[in-house]
């Protein structure tokens, strides 16, 4: 390992990671300590504000592109070359935890400080982002600000999307971005010549193999969709159920037959219906309006594939009385991490004696988009009992700094290549 990679990480501070997770946990604060800070609401502005005071005292540069996400840059010695990436996201699930999305980005302001108090020059900038709406909890679809960045999907595509309050994506991005006008815009698809996003695992392998570090080899594949079925509204105590188009009845005929296709005896398969509205949502009205979201997800190709492209059929037939619409709103295949990037995370750990193991995620992650335009891998730390997407998420400061270090030595070996 580089000299100065291994006095930066050994300026990881993990006092002062704990601290800033701490007060990053405040904004949005829930019971059972927890944290909710949806995508492009006011606790998500405040939030930005956080980190865009901390990156002011650094004197790091700081950018924003049309779907809010915020780069903060560290400058490199050659003013040509691309930067390297890390970073990850800061809203959070509706009864999300403390560590989701915040590690990676703290843990990647961590390592800027850790260059700065190092000395540590790098040819190439190193930048930390915090992407918007990476969980799609408010707005469909998750890692959203990654797809647009990426240009996967153009920014047109998502800003008539609506929260379960019907406010629109477009009008809570406007909002966002006015409240912090000292950020300059930035251009969508500025290249990078790497990305590491560090993240707690969000499952229990690490810690049941008692390892700190992750190195993360992909991500499984994932399908979205949102299922409408359209009935009528009639009285619940009159109207003979032979005359009634309810939707409600339909939906669960839909999801009982979606529960069979995704059937798996080996329990590999991933299958979701996490949000549902129904209208007009009274006891007694007949519901003439659903709408729920399915999540399908699995690490194989021709699985993944074959699953999604059963959904719509299968709800199309399942349903009796009504007329149903299905949008896919995402259809991310399996993606595979670049071999030298996850080789510069295994060897930071390896310097830095660090337990470590390969796994592949679960869950997705904003690198799924930027393994698409740079070389990209991931680093996990353990979180506790793998429990996340809940307030009870819990990760050990340790485990967090033991993260930013290896971040750290990794991102200063990529920014010198
Ligand atoms: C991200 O939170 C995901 O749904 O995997
Ligand atoms: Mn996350
Ligand atoms: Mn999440």
């Amino acid at each position: 390992m580089r000299e100065d990679a291994r006095d930066a990480a050994n300026r990881v501070n993990e006092q002062r990671l704990w601290q800033r997770h701490s007060e990053m946990a405040q904004i949005g604060a829930i019971p059972g300590n927890g944290v909710n800070r949806a995508a492009l609401s006011k606790e998500d502005i405040v939030a930005r504000k956080l980190l865009l005071s901390w990156a002011a005292k650094r004197n790091y540069a700081i950018s924003a592109d049309g779907i809010g996400n915020l780069f903060l840059r560290r400058a490199g010695t050659d003013p040509n070359a691309e930067p390297v990436m890390t970073g990850s996201h800061m809203d959070t699930q509706p009864r999300g935890g403390r560590f989701d999305g915040i590690y990676g980005v703290l843990a990647g302001f961590e390592a800027l400080e850790a260059m700065d108090e190092a000395g540590v020059t790098t040819r190439r900038p190193v930048e930390v982002v915090a992407w918007t709406n990476e969980e799609g909890g408010r707005f469909a679809p998750c890692t959203m600000g990654s797809i647009v960045f990426t240009g996967a999907r153009p920014l047109n595509d998502v800003l008539e999307v609506t929260d379960n309050e019907g406010i629109r994506l477009k009008d809570a991005l406007a909002e966002t971005l006015a409240a912090t006008p000292q950020v300059k815009p930035r251009e969508f698809k500025s290249p990078a010549a790497g990305y590491i996003e560090a993240h707690i695992e969000q499952g229990p392998l690490l810690e049941n193999a008692k390892k700190t570090i992750g190195v993360v080899t992909g991500i499984q594949g994932l399908r979205w969709f949102n299922i409408e079925v359209f009935g009528k509204t009639d009285h619940a105590g009159t109207t003979p159920l032979a005359l009634r188009k309810d939707a409600v009845r339909d939906a669960i005929a839909i999801i009982n037959a979606l529960t069979e296709l995704t059937r798996d005896a080996q329990d590999v398969t991933r299958f979701t219906v996490g949000r549902m509205l129904v209208t007009p949502n009274s006891p007694n009205s007949v519901a003439s309006h659903v709408l729920f979201s399915v999540d399908i997800r699995h690490p194989d190709l021709k699985t993944v594939t074959r699953l999604g492209d059963a959904v719509e059929a299968l709800a199309r037939k399942a349903a009796q009385f009504c007329e149903v619409k299905v949008t896919p709103t995402l259809h991310d295949n399996p993606c595979a991490f670049d071999a030298q990037v996850a080789g510069a995370i295994e060897n930071a750990a390896t310097k830095l004696e660090l337990p470590h193991m390969r796994l592949a995620s679960g869950a997705s992650h904003d690198a799924m988009y930027m393994a698409r335009v740079c070389p990209t891998a991931m680093i996990f730390v353990p979180c506790e009992k793998g429990i996340s997407h809940n307030e009870a998420e819990n990760a050990a400061p340790a485990d967090l700094a033991a993260g930013a270090r290896v971040l750290t030595a990794a991102l200063i070996e990529l920014a010198n290549r």
